[in-house]
């Protein structure tokens, strides 16, 4: 597949006069939206997420020693670092995902090659559609690119995912990696994240995607996302106690045995715990609408799910509650849920094709009237389903 993304032209045009030589290759890795299945990837549970028409490219070439130099178009910044001791850098955090991804991928046993390298992007920062599992990915293609090894890409978007952990310092779970490097064009990816088995799941026509970016900074994300993760990890203790069998996670819990001991069971651990089954019984749900072209009930899907990281996973905010309600006074509308971790970011909705001019119109109004003074600028954009990562050779 070959595009015309302007993240791609900017890294060519920067690689040239930024190292006077052309690039070798671009590798190319999208953006991502989770349709359904939100905070259930650490808890080996499901999610349905489709890679978006946004990019990241890396624009590379090879050198002949162990140094790597890497100048970051959109940032006006650059860095360099050698193979042999792959070190976290502690001043400007988008280093360290591709020195967290060169670190893993050698932890690994692979010994890597030095680049030159441009990286440019079209993915927004900070709206929650994982420009970081992108930069992670187009690293990752891009050095094994260079010393002509193929890794599995399930494989690959686990080394990603423990290189962010390492190095970036968030304990994400395995969902951006993977849909970065699997996705494919007009189908979503459902994933099992417990063994990683998963399948494409084909989009009906005439629906449309688009991403509402309320205009708010994830501020909280990283803190409050590894707070739930520890209380998922109190709540899979205290049902294994009570239930009186082991538990690996919340996803060896039915709903009728969480129902059986919600009353005795702690706050907040007993809501987080009801977010995540009833969250997977929805993704398994969702896909079964798609099949079937039942959109009222996929829509339905998606607004439920939005309540319940709401009010039991408490990961929403009043822009995002806002935005929800913006989107579904507009005509046209399925359902519309936060995407991504929360704390600020985007909204998904699902529309008819023929209703999305006015909602991109109509919405950003209906947002700042459900905010009155100072509501922050949203951004809505309509999002075409893409491909997982690639290299293109010029
Ligand atoms: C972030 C993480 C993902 C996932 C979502 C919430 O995007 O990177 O692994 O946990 O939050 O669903």
């Amino acid at each position: 597949m070959s595009l015309n993304a302007s993240s791609l032209q900017r890294a060519v045009e920067v690689f040239r006069a930024s190292f006077g030589t052309s690039p070798e290759i671009v590798t190319v890795a999208p953006g991502r939206v989770n349709l359904i299945g939100e905070h259930t990837d650490y808890n080996e549970g499901f999610v349905l997420p489709i890679a978006v028409d946004r990019y990241l490219c890396v624009a590379a070439r090879g050198r002949n020693d162990r140094t790597v130099k890497i100048v970051a178009a959109d940032l006006n910044d650059s860095d360099e670092f050698g193979l042999d001791n792959v070190q976290r850098d502690e001043e400007a955090n988008w280093r360290n995902y591709p020195r967290g991804v060169a670190w893993v991928i050698q932890q690994n046993g692979i010994e890597l090659k030095g680049i030159d390298a441009v990286v440019a992007s079209d993915i927004p920062i900070g709206a929650g559609l994982s420009s970081s599992a992108a930069i992670e990915v187009g690293f990752a293609l891009t050095f094994l690119h260079f010393v002509q090894v193929d890794v599995p890409r399930p494989t690959l978007a686990q080394w990603c995912q423990l290189a962010e952990h390492k190095f970036a310092g968030v304990q994400c779970g395995i969902m951006d990696q993977m849909i970065a490097l699997l996705g494919k064009e007009n189908h979503a990816l459902l994933l099992d994240c417990r063994d990683l088995s998963h399948q494409l799941v084909p989009l009906p026509s005439g629906i449309a995607f688009v991403v509402a970016d309320t205009g708010v900074p994830r501020t909280l994300a990283a803190s409050e996302y590894n707070i739930r993760r520890r209380q998922c990890e109190e709540a899979v203790r205290w049902l294994s106690e009570t239930l009186g069998r082991p538990l690996k996670s919340l996803r060896d819990v039915t709903i009728e045995e969480l129902g059986q001991v919600f009353n005795e069971m702690p706050e907040p651990i007993r809501r987080r715990a009801r977010h995540v089954v009833t969250e997977n019984n929805r993704v398994l749900d969702f896909q079964q609408a798609m099949r079937e072209g039942a959109l009222k009930r996929a829509g339905y899907l998606l607004l439920a799910s939005h309540a319940s990281l709401r009010d039991d996973y408490e990961v929403s905010c009043r822009e995002l509650d806002a935005m929800v309600n913006a989107l579904m006074s507009v005509d046209g509308v399925y359902g519309a849920r936060l995407t991504g971790a929360g704390f600020g970011g985007a909204c998904l909705a699902m529309v008819r094709e023929d209703a999305l001019a006015r909602v991109l119109e109509e919405v950003p109004k209906r947002y700042a009237e459900e905010l009155g003074q100072n509501a922050p600028e949203p951004n809505l954009f309509a999002v075409r389903v893409s491909d997982g990562a690639w290299v293109e050779s010029l």
